[in-house]
């Protein structure tokens, strides 16, 4: 291994740069070449890169985005673009990448793959809508986000005596909407993996209120509905004035949390090591005991499963 390509691709996740700078200060650290892949995979069909070196990475731990920037390209999906970066990737001399993103990234390191480029992929989202590991990188730091503005919302609902309604991030998946009314002790989460039901989410705001709660606080995953019209239905039932906030890109951005920077730090070790041990097609991930790597098409074609335990959890603590 004497050339290591890095590269963010998809949304942006907090923690992307501390993988970068692993896999640069490790990869420098045993004589490997490095080069940074601007915009992820458009960068590869673009030939834009930057031969890396210790001071590329200097000052990024802590920042959120990635450095490299990032994109989702239409373009590499297709055969055109991936025979232009197949092109790039030899003429650029790359033995070996390594991929930061979420599903679509991954799905994009298999493309490569298939066409002969050793790869290692690192999960890096704030969605945590891979199901091979339990977080990903981005994940912890978009919660605090989240935990931070509810906080904010739930002053000004005790004040107003209102409901509130919190659309969070995660497309398909309901990870952040669930974490995050655990953690900020939410009344009721509305997320895809579980129909909801307007009576139920009706009742415990009424329950609340009986029992002398000043506020509602309800998060909902913007995969699971449209924020305005499930607040006006809760307040034509409850007849409680209801109030909607979509929290949208804040969560995307921040100073890493501990747990992303170390996290970021160890995947992007592991993923150098496994290039070098002449290892392919890996996908590095954390189980509560710590990293580990699989086999990438066996760690997509794993199904998420729905947090049932989490979900009741939510719901017992908030009666
Ligand atoms: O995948 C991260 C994410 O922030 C999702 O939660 C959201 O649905 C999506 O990206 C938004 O993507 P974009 O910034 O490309 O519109």
């Amino acid at each position: 291994m004497r050339k290591i390509g890095v590269l963010t691709s998809g949304g942006d996740a907090p923690g992307m740069n501390a993988a970068i700078r692993a896999v640069v200060r490790y990869g420098i650290y045993n004589n490997i070449n490095i080069v940074g892949i601007h915009n992820g995979f458009k960068g590869l069909v673009e030939g834009s890169y930057t031969d890396m070196n210790l001071s590329s990475v200097a000052d990024i731990i802590h920042r959120g985005g990635t450095v490299l920037g990032s994109a989702r390209s239409k373009e590499f999906m297709a055969e055109k673009g991936l025979s232009k970066a197949l092109r790039n990737i030899k003429y650029i001399g790359i033995d070996g990448l390594v991929i930061i993103g979420g599903n679509g990234s991954f799905r994009g390191s298999l493309e490569l793959e298939n066409a002969g480029v050793p790869t290692i992929s690192i999960p890096g989202t704030i969605d945590n809508d891979l199901a091979y590991t339990k977080y990903s990188l981005g994940f912890f730091t978009a919660l605090t986000t989240v935990l931070e503005s509810v906080e904010k919302i739930r002053d000004t609902s005790s004040s107003h005596g209102r409901t509130d309604l919190i659309q969070v991030m995660g497309r398909d998946c309901g990870d952040i909407a669930l974490y995050a009314g655990l953690a900020g002790g939410a009344e009721m989460v509305i997320i895809p993996e579980i129909e909801y039901n307007m009576e139920e989410v009706c009742h415990k705001i009424m329950q609340g209120r009986t029992r002398g709660k000043k506020h509602s606080i309800i998060i909902l995953a913007e995969g699971a509905g449209e924020a305005k019209d499930i607040s006006e239905r809760i307040e034509e039932k409850t007849g409680i004035t209801t109030r909607y906030s979509i929290l949208g890109y804040t969560q995307r951005g921040g100073a890493p949390s501990a747990y992303d920077r170390l996290m970021g730090s160890q995947m992007g070790v592991m993923a150098v090591k496994l290039l070098c041990a002449s290892q392919r097609k890996r996908a590095v991930g954390v189980t509560d005991t710590g990293i580990f790597d699989m086999d990438l098409e066996e760690a997509l074609a794993i199904e998420k499963t729905f947090d049932k335990t989490t979900y009741e959890l939510t719901k017992i603590l908030s009666i």
